[in-house]
């Protein structure tokens, strides 16, 4: 007969049972990280919205969170979905809270396949009913061979119900005379817990700014480093995750950053080559960025009412009549220079980006609008301004612009930047990272022409205005 106390031998000697201080190197890449994802009532309340909306914005927390943990190597992120507790709360809302995990195993399992990540449940998940639980239960095991990191997913989990369990194997055990009660220690105990087969707990994480752990891993946080972040679950995003210790030594992989370069540099070509042929390859690429924006907008504004779905029209609409226009008035009377003043307006928001992000990085201080974007800083809008005027100013004077152009190169960078903020704005409001997903490392197309949006309105209104 085999024991229920047979210790399972996946953990072995460095599972939980054998955790001990400084598993974790310093500076090294947590290998077991869990989060008490808390504040996703109190991100509704301060938008007006209802609680269920905060939940569906925890949601795509944990996808961001999830894909930041597999990018940084972490090996197991063990989430708090819903404690032993929370049956407590309103029956609608329990519902709500069960319909979005259905929801989003069936929209992200294809995503657990892609990036190699086993599901795991740890808690009673069988109180959520049959269908639900069946539905867990395939997914654990269509995605049982993935091996780049496990996502422990705590439903109806309690940890003094878990500890309880192990006590009372073990004592049915030393009944039984199966086991000498003087053999009991650390790594028996532990070898009875949900966790068995994680690697040691290194870092906890509680967002919201409560400071509890909530009957949430008692046994295994024994020697973790324990965070506690004021911001709401529904915001917290990779830098979150990163400036975590001790996840802040986790940089980004070379790879990724080395894809979001690429897709950077063959954007920028494949424009500048339809700008330069213009006429239908040009306004075949506007067509297609400008639909891109309308459709990722809509996605955004669903359930936000009709002025939000005509504003994103005009959003989307307007800036691609400014851009073919101001390009195709080239030669229209002769010597209209509609490439090189496309060309600039793409300078200038260009410019503005890439200047902002190296002296945003290069000096930091204060924050530009921390609620909205967490990583601009007052610096990095300066420099972007900085940068954008004098490229956009050498490109004016080279092509023998109106001196106009020279004063609106400052005023459109900060266009530019507020364009920027404004899609921030919205995202978070939205409750995602990303407005799309098309553009490898870099997200939607909205995300990557948020700052050209108002650059090309206003350079079109200029050109009306009779600057050339
Ligand atoms: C706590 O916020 C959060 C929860 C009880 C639920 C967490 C659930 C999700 C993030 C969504 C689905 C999960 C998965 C794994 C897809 P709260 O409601 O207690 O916030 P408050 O303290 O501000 O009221």
């Amino acid at each position: 007969m085999t024991s229920s106390l047979t210790p399972l031998a996946p953990g072995g000697p460095d599972s939980a049972a054998g955790q001990g201080e400084g598993q974790a190197a310093v500076g090294a890449i947590p290998r077991h990280v869990a989060i008490i994802m808390d504040g996703n009532g109190r991100w509704a309340a301060r938008r007006g919205l209802p609680r269920v909306a905060g939940h569906r914005a925890g949601a795509e927390a944990v996808r961001r969170t999830m894909q930041a943990a597999v990018d940084a190597g972490v090996e197991a992120l063990t989430l708090y979905a819903f404690s032993s507790e929370n049956w407590r709360r309103p029956e609608e809302e329990v519902s709500d809270l069960k319909g979005l995990m259905r929801f989003y195993l069936e929209r992200e399992l294809k995503t657990l396949q892609k990036e190699g990540v086993r599901l795991k449940l740890i808690g009673e998940p069988a109180a959520f009913g049959n269908e639900l639980h069946d539905r867990l239960q395939q997914a654990v095991e269509e995605t049982q061979g993935n091996e780049r990191l496990t996502l422990a997913v705590a439903l109806n989990y309690g940890s003094q119900a878990e500890l309880v369990g192990a006590a009372r194997a073990l004592a049915r055990a030393a009944a039984a005379g199966e086991l000498d009660p003087e053999s009991i220690d650390e790594a028996r105990l532990a070898s009875l817990l949900h966790t068995r087969d994680l690697p040691p707990l290194d870092l906890l994480i509680r967002t919201s700014g409560e400071v509890r752990l909530s009957n949430f891993l008692l046994w295994q946080a024994a020697y973790a480093e324990l965070h506690f972040t004021d911001t709401l679950w529904p915001d917290f995003d990779e830098a979150a995750f990163a400036a975590a210790p001790p996840a802040a030594a986790v940089r980004r992989p070379m790879s990724e950053i080395a894809l979001r370069s690429i897709t950077g540099v063959l954007m920028v070509l494949t424009a500048l080559t339809a700008e330069w042929f213009g006429g239908t390859a040009f306004a075949i690429l506007v067509a297609a960025a400008s639909t891109a924006i309308y459709y990722e907008w809509a996605k955004m504004v669903r359930g936000w009412g009709f002025k939000w779905q005509l504003g994103g029209f005009l959003y989307a609409l307007l800036p691609a009549l400014a851009l073919l226009w101001v390009r195709e008035r080239a030669g229209d009377p002769p010597g209209n220079q509609g490439f090189e003043l496309v060309l600039w307006a793409f300078i200038v928001t260009w410019s503005a980006d890439i200047g902002a992000f190296f002296v945003g990085r290069t000096f930091g201080g204060p924050k530009l609008a921390p609620t909205v974007s967490p990583n601009k800083t007052i610096s990095g809008l300066v420099g972007g301004v900085l940068t954008a005027t004098l490229l956009g100013g050498i490109w004016a004077l080279h092509e023998g612009f109106h001196w106009g152009w020279l004063l609106l190169a400052p005023l459109f960078a900060l266009t530019a930047a507020f364009g920027d903020l404004f899609e921030s704005w919205m995202k978070r409001r939205a409750g995602v990272k990303d407005s799309g997903r098309i553009l490898p490392g870099h997200g939607g197309v909205f995300d990557r022409l948020d700052g050209l949006v108002p650059v090309a309105i206003l350079t079109g209104l200029a050109v009306v205005a009779g600057l050339s």
